[in-house]
């Protein structure tokens, strides 16, 4: 049994009269506790395939199944329930609340959900990207890569079954870079959680079980 699938996938965004196709009848299944690292050129559709597994863009055909729930046809309601419950999502630009501090922002998933025990659980996640220091600032007081860590902490707060990262090591050094994803690696593993992650970097994509390329709207295996 596949813990995700995509089956027969299309997107294709329509602006100012013009048809950008780009996933075409995209087929990926995965199993629980896998990690896939998902390859490709700039424009080639990574950010556009994480969004539809995340249900916040919709396919214009094919199936979305993500633990035994079909996410193409889910309400709106129940989409948004089930993301919070099921889902940790990293964006390729953060995607803080600009007006909550870093801790606010990485409780904010708990409370969403109802889920008890925010005050610890937050500031343990902050703790293990070594900002523990920094609960009480804005994001615009942060770096670029601290904003990144508070978004991964934010990520993985509710412990959820599904992991979606898109280049979530861009922003920062080498050196924090792989911290963070060593890290990351460390409690995707300890929780056996299932990973989909972006990134333009060899070296990490090695670490993840599969390594797949979106070419010409679809995936193929290896780099
Ligand atoms: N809302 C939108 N309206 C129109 N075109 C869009 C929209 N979002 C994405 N696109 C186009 O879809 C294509 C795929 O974009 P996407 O962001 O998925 O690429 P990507 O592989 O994540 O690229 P990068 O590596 O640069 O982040 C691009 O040509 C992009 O311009
Ligand atoms: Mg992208």
């Amino acid at each position: 049994m596949n813990f995700l699938s995509l089956k027969d996938v299309s997107k294709s965004y329509r602006q100012a009269g013009q048809t950008i196709q780009v996933l075409t009848n995209l087929n990926l299944d995965v199993k629980k506790a896998e990690t896939i690292a998902i390859l490709g050129q700039s424009g080639s559709g990574k950010s556009t395939l994480l969004s539809l597994l995340a249900g916040l863009d919709k396919p214009e055909k094919g199936q979305i199944t993500i633990n035994e729930k079909a996410i193409h046809n889910m309400d709106e309601g129940t989409l948004s329930k089930f993301r919070g419950k099921t889902m940790g999502i990293v964006f390729q630009h953060f995607h803080l609340m600009k007006h909550l501090t870093a801790w606010e922002n990485v409780a904010l998933p708990l409370r969403i959900a109802d889920q008890d025990g925010a005050q610890e659980s937050a500031s343990e996640a902050l703790k293990m990207v070594a900002l523990d220091h920094r609960q009480e600032h804005y994001p615009y007081q942060l770096s670029g890569g601290e904003q990144q860590r508070v978004a991964i902490a934010r990520a993985f707060v509710t412990k959820p079954a599904l992991i979606l990262a898109d280049e979530p090591s861009g922003n920062l050094d080498q050196e924090t870079g792989n911290q963070v994803m060593d890290m990351l690696f460390d409690m995707i593993k300890e929780q056996d959680m299932t990973l989909i992650l972006v990134t333009h970097n060899p070296a990490l994509a090695e670490q993840c079980h599969r390594k797949l390329s979106l070419k010409s709207g679809q995936l193929v295996e290896g780099l």
